[in-house]
């Protein structure tokens, strides 16, 4: 065992120490399997089913289908808007719907709070997972998964689609950012972290949200070509199952361990076969062999993509293990074909009765079934909502995981109160390009999405006097500065729209660095970026380089670093390619690295 796995070890066992012991979801099987009892085929079947908000046009839905949960994906904001009032009054509105329902289950409300929560306007949004993986802090994940919590139950909503524990193999992948490593040693630890963090030290603490591992499993091995497009995303991890237990299976141990209550089964396969459809994976690994007692939630319209038709899908997913289907629009259609395949035998009544039972033990093990529970939203929780103490804290993930690539002048740290400093690049004043994909909108956008401070804005706080700041996005008038420091690298995108064959730098951020050089002045080049990327046509030019990848809506921790108030102290938590490589994926023989991982330099 190397040192720095040892460590890394060592640190996580200090964070499980301190969280409550996790103690088995099967103790609620008697208060489950009382209600269980009472109800009818039709409402079992309801416990099983997620739609939208969306796509819900009669709110009566809810309380007449009897439906056990019901998420926001990635673009599906409240009619009324996007801040956090609009979204307390949504989860309020569903959730009554339930409660008027006989028998009374209240609704899990579901909700991709990926970085934060990260779909309401003046959320804190916190850098993305690659960036986490950087900072090597399992105690930091798990503050930041705390804070996470905090907001996401101030709108009310009690269940974040979080953690992604998946161990990208290929960083053309639209996703490697949803990741924290490529090494499973990184991620077990910081998943499990996560974890601890948003369900907090007892599940039915008003301040705790169920926690979901996903996507299970091996989401991050697919082989190039297959996937969407002929490219990654939702393709097929095509490794022998010794390589998918030592690369992939890793997170869900630690994450089962940490009490993960719920996992979402893959989009993608495995040798073939959809995870979402994988009777050996999801029954006899996930539930018999390591003992899973939480229940699986699709992926979203993820039955669509097993074979045959609606029923013939229906019925190999429910009977591989899946226990509720994220079905946003058809709800109707789920609803009825899973009742109709149990009256005929083809989905056994146990299978019903296991999901429901694993669903009804979630909902006793959060206080949601109490008699005098609140289940409306605590409208108190707003005063914390996006504070400075919740800011505190993703500052403090922005700075430990910047990387220090290249500094041979040591041109960083830069001075303060020295000559001006010419700021550029098209990710310097714009919060959406510093926060990536899922940030608002499901893709993420460039532009003003959110709340927050920009990196330009944080740099003239910090520089000491902001008159000697100034900016042009390409590069233009840097001529008599001291320093350039360029913030180029990728606009936002999520899943299967940022997969890519190549990883070059835009013409448009190579302009900029060539701009800042033929001032002839020193330049640092930041990387704002969901991955590495291939940055050999500036690494020449540039006296300095760090990553700081999406860092979120902190950008003073970005100055902080630059600035030297705090020390580069993040590595590497990918291989970073070179551009002589021949292939980017590293399993290949032409792979060449630039910097390996690890790699991470410091003043
Ligand atoms: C939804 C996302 C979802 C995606 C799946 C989008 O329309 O907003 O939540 O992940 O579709 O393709
Ligand atoms: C994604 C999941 C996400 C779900 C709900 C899917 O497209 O793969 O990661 O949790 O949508 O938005």
């Amino acid at each position: 065992m190397s040192l720095t796995r040892r460590q890394l070890l060592a640190s996580s066992l200090a964070v499980l120490a301190k969280a409550a012991p996790t103690r088995r979801l099967s103790r609620f099987d008697s208060q489950a399997g009382r209600l269980l009892a009472t109800l009818t085929l039709e409402e079992k079947v309801g416990q099983m089913t997620q739609p939208d908000h969306k796509y819900i046009n009669n709110l009566d839905d809810i309380a007449r289908l009897h439906v056990g949960s019901v998420l926001s994906g990635g673009d599906s904001d409240p009619a009324s808007g996007n801040d956090w009032k609009s979204w307390t009054d949504l989860y309020d509105r569903i959730q009554s719907a339930a409660l008027t329902a006989k028998p009374r289950i209240p609704l899990l409300y579901g909700i991709d709070a990926v970085h934060g929560h990260n779909n309401v306007i003046g959320a804190v949004i916190f850098p993305q997972n690659i960036a986490l993986g950087c900072t090597r802090d399992p105690g930091l994940v798990g503050r930041a998964a705390r804070v996470t919590a905090e907001e996401v139950r101030a709108t009310g909503i009690q269940w974040a689609f979080a953690p992604c524990v998946a161990v990208p193999q290929d960083i053309r992948w639209g996703r490697v950012y949803e990741g924290y490593s490529e090494s499973p040693d990184v991620v077990e630890v910081l998943g499990a972290a996560a974890v601890h963090g948003l369900q907090g030290s007892a599940l039915d603490h008003p301040l705790s949200v169920a926690a979901c591992a996903k996507h299970f499993v091996g989401d991050g091995g697919t082989s190039f070509g297959t996937g969407i497009r002929h490219l990654l995303d939702q393709g097929d991890t095509r490794v022998d199952e010794a390589t998918l237990r030592r690369v992939h299976l890793p997170g869900y141990i630690s994450a089962i361990q940490a009490g993960a209550v719920t996992i979402m089964p893959s989009y993608s396969s495995w040798n073939g076969v959809r995870c979402s459809g994988h009777r050996k994976l999801l029954t006899d690994i996930l539930k018999n062999e390591l003992g899973f007692e939480g229940f699986l939630i699709s992926d979203y319209n993820a039955l669509d993509e097993l074979p045959g038709n609606r029923k013939q899908q229906v019925e190999q997913s429910i009977n591989a293990g899946m226990d509720m289907v994220m079905v946003p629009e058809r709800y109707h259609e789920f609803y009825e074909t899973l009742c109709g395949l149990a009256k005929s035998g083809e989905v056994p009544m146990t299978r019903i009765d296991d999901a429901v039972t694993r669903i009804l033990r979630v909902k006793f093990a959060m206080g949601l079934m109490e008699p005098n529970r609140n289940l409306l939203a605590d409208r108190s929780l707003h005063a914390t909502f996006g504070s400075a103490e919740h800011r505190a804290v993703a500052r403090e993930c922005v700075r430990k995981s910047m990387v220090l690539l290249k500094n041979d002048k040591r041109v960083l740290p830069l001075a303060r109160n020295a000559a001006r400093i010419h700021i550029a690049g098209k990710c310097a004043d714009d919060i959406g390009n510093q926060c990536g994909g899922w940030t608002i909108f499901w893709q993420g956008a460039s532009g003003a999405v959110t709340e927050g401070t920009t990196i330009l804005a944080a740099m003239r706080k910090a520089s000491g006097s902001s008159a000697r700041v100034t900016y042009s996005r390409d590069g233009n008038g840097a001529a008599g500065a001291a320093v350039g420091v360029a913030f180029i690298g990728e606009t936002p995108y999520a899943e299967m729209q940022g997969d890519r064959m190549s990883l070059d730098l835009a013409a448009e951020d190579v302009a900029v660095v060539e701009n800042l050089k033929r001032a002839g002045i020193p330049v640092v080049v930041v990387l704002i970026s969901g991955r590495p990327l291939i940055i050999e046509s500036v690494l020449e030019r540039a006296d300095a380089v760090i990553a700081a990848w999406w860092p979120g809506s902190e950008g003073d921790g970005v100055a902080d670093v630059l600035f030297g108030d705090y020390k580069p102290t993040g590595k590497l938590s990918f291989t970073w390619p070179s551009r002589a490589a021949t292939s980017i994926a590293r399993s290949d023989p032409g792979y060449k690295t630039l910097f390996p991982f690890g790699y991470g330099l410091s003043y």
